[in-house]
């Protein structure tokens, strides 16, 4: 599952999560579910149980769950906003909690300064708490605006060696960590 974090009119985060998919695509090892937050659209989490009980109320839980429930794998695709990283991202993650674990998730980062991993890192004791499992290959964009044009981004040769290794990684821990699940 490619998740794209940002949610704003004008994101930068939608044409760079659709260079992850076309090189997913092309890595053969995937069947891709494009998860965009801003089309699922879910509200602040309102549900009346912890996610812990898993006993979902509303349409759009009960929905976010299957979709995550079947996915293998993750790559969030994430800006960062004041040295953190995207409160869709973490809305998302705390509608759910036992669909997220035992699964390994990459990360295409992005900001002005730092290529967005200073937002990583702030997921880190969420992840953790969450059972998702990190891979280290991860790619961060800094000066994001001056790499997309015409809503397309374009990678360097750098970042797409470095995405393909994630996704290399990402196939390899998720059979791993199979049994677990
Ligand atoms: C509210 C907000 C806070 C931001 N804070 C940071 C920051 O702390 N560090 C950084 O490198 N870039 C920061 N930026 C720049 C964003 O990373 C950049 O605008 C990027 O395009 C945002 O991603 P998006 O277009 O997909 O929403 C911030 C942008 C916004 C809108």
């Amino acid at each position: 599952m490619i998740v794209v974090a940002s949610v704003r009119p004008g994101r930068v985060g939608l044409p760079i999560a659709k260079w992850v998919d076309e090189v997913a695509r092309a890595h053969g090892d995937f069947e891709i579910d494009f998860a965009d937050l801003a089309e699922i659209n879910l509200p602040f989490m309102d549900e009346p149980s912890s996610p812990a009980k898993r006993q979902y109320t509303k349409p759009h839980t009960m929905a976010w769950s299957e979709r995550v429930d079947a996915a293998d794998a993750f790559i969030f695709v994430t800006p960062e906003y004041n040295h953190s990283y995207s409160p869709a991202l973490k809305n998302a993650l705390d509608f759910l909690m036992h669909e997220w674990n035992h699964k390994p998730v990459g990360f295409v980062s992005y900001g002005a300064s730092a290529g967005g991993t200073r937002g990583v890192a702030a997921l880190d004791t969420v992840l953790s708490f969450l059972g998702l499992r990190k891979v280290a290959p991860a790619v961060d964009i800094s000066a994001v605006w001056t790499r997309v044009a015409d809503e397309t981004f374009t990678a360097n040769d750098r970042e797409t060696a470095t995405l393909t290794a994630q996704l290399t990684q990402l196939a390899a821990y998720s059979e791993l960590l199979a049994p677990a699940r």
